[in-house]
């Protein structure tokens, strides 16, 4: 890269670094310190953690990694906000991260601030920026990433509140458009030798990785994701209480969950409402069914007649048909896909290499995006993980079947 190019590039990752960082604290615009302080589970952080964990990836990772690192803003931190990087040492434990009322919502806000400015003096000096630009990248990604989760936490906090708490006023959950769901239809995929993974140039996680050629026979897959009113149908034939509906961990999982509709709806007065990120709103069933596990994905599918897509098939329809409705920006769709290396696959080298690679064991893949995810952080190659059971994410259901 010439000298002109270098600076441009450079340039680019000011204006990343500034306007990532600044839609964190756009989030919690409106939001009082006692909101951003709940912990209603394990698995949902609070959102003040996320905010100060991001920030907390820049230090360690990116300035930790200058020749002369600047001190710590406070090294007590270190600990504090370490996920789960066991190659950088200590963590705090996740399921109390709601305890930790002290440093305060202002003191990891002045956090942000000070590790801000010493990025700000890296990102002006080219050479000492240049040997860390990836990861400069991965840390603004991350914080893309942690973006979605911090809406996705939230809901589930405010969802524990009698009080229906709103985010805003509009549920990117339900768009306004309520137009009558037409029924399902399918494109028809010939299959054969097909390419998956990142391509080469442009960012990718190291999961999305090495590109490879897969085998698909001939297969079908749905040209909407399905709705609620899909699903309520699926609700009305009984499907919660039909055994050879479901896996047998799902089966499981309904019976100990009592479980008989997704995660957040409610039926009160003979009509379905939806807790979304802007409170308590009637069902519309037009919209995107959300926040089911995986459990409840393959038994719908079962119901159904079809079947969830596997990640190539659905990576390769993306690539190949953009235009089905709702590949992106809608909801994560499940796969049948576990969670697992490709062939050829290797993490990043030191403590950044648990990133990915470390949780390809009892996970299955989602693919998209969805409404919570910020833009420009989707692509045809992105895999998403998590347990079968999870319900809390913003997961619904694209179908597929045999062709
Ligand atoms: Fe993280």
């Amino acid at each position: 890269m010439n000298t002109q190019a270098r600076q441009s590039a450079n340039t680019g990752l000011a204006f990343g670094y500034a306007q990532t960082r600044a839609y964190s604290f756009e989030l919690i615009r409106g939001l009082s310190a006692e909101d951003c302080q709940l912990q209603s589970m394990p698995d949902a952080s609070p959102l003040k953690w996320h905010l100060a964990h991001t920030t907390w990836f820049f230090e360690t990772f990116v300035l930790g990694a200058l020749p002369s690192p600047p001190d710590p803003v406070d090294p007590r931190y270190r600990v504090l906000f370490n996920s789960y990087y066991v190659g950088i040492g200590e963590r705090h434990l996740r399921a109390e991260r709601g305890l930790l009322s002290r440093p305060s919502l202002e003191e990891i806000l002045h956090y942000r601030k000070q590790v801000d400015h010493q990025m700000q003096e890296l990102l002006a000096h080219p050479a000492q920026l240049a040997p860390l630009t990836e990861l400069v990248t991965l840390g603004l990604q991350h914080e893309q990433q942690h973006q979605e989760l911090m809406l996705t936490d939230l809901k589930h906090h405010f969802s524990c509140n009698p009080l229906h708490p709103a985010w805003r006023d509009r549920a990117p959950e339900q768009p306004d458009e309520r137009a009558a769901t037409q029924p399902v239809t399918f494109r028809t995929f010939a299959g054969g030798l097909c390419d998956i993974g990142a391509p080469a140039g442009g960012f990718s996680y190291d999961n999305e990785g090495p590109r490879h050629r897969v085998w698909l026979e001939p297969f079908q897959l749905a040209e909407r994701n399905v709705s609620n009113g899909d699903f309520l149908a699926f609700i009305a034939d009984g499907g919660y209480q039909r055994p050879e509906l479901w896996l047998s961990d799902g089966w499981d999982w309904v019976c100990q969950d009592h479980a008989a509709c997704p995660l957040y709806w409610q039926h009160a007065d003979q009509q379905w409402q939806l807790f979304t990120l802007a409170g308590l709103q009637p069902l519309n069933h037009a919209a995107p069914l959300c926040h089911v596990n995986l459990y409840e994905a393959d038994a719908f599918a079962r119901w159904s007649g079809g079947r969830l897509p596997t990640e190539a098939e659905w990576e390769h329809a993306a690539q190949n048909a953009p235009d089905l409705a709702g590949l992106f920006g809608q909801v994560w769709q499940w796969t049948n896909s576990a969670y697992l290396p490709y062939p050829g696959y290797q993490p990043a080298s030191g403590a950044v290499g648990e990133y990915n690679g470390k949780f390809m064991i009892n996970q299955m893949v989602l693919r998209g995006s969805s409404c919570a995810t910020p833009a420009g952080h989707s692509r045809n190659s992105y895999r998403n993980f998590f347990p079968a059971a999870a319900q809390w994410q913003f997961s619904g259901i694209r179908l597929a079947r045999d062709s």
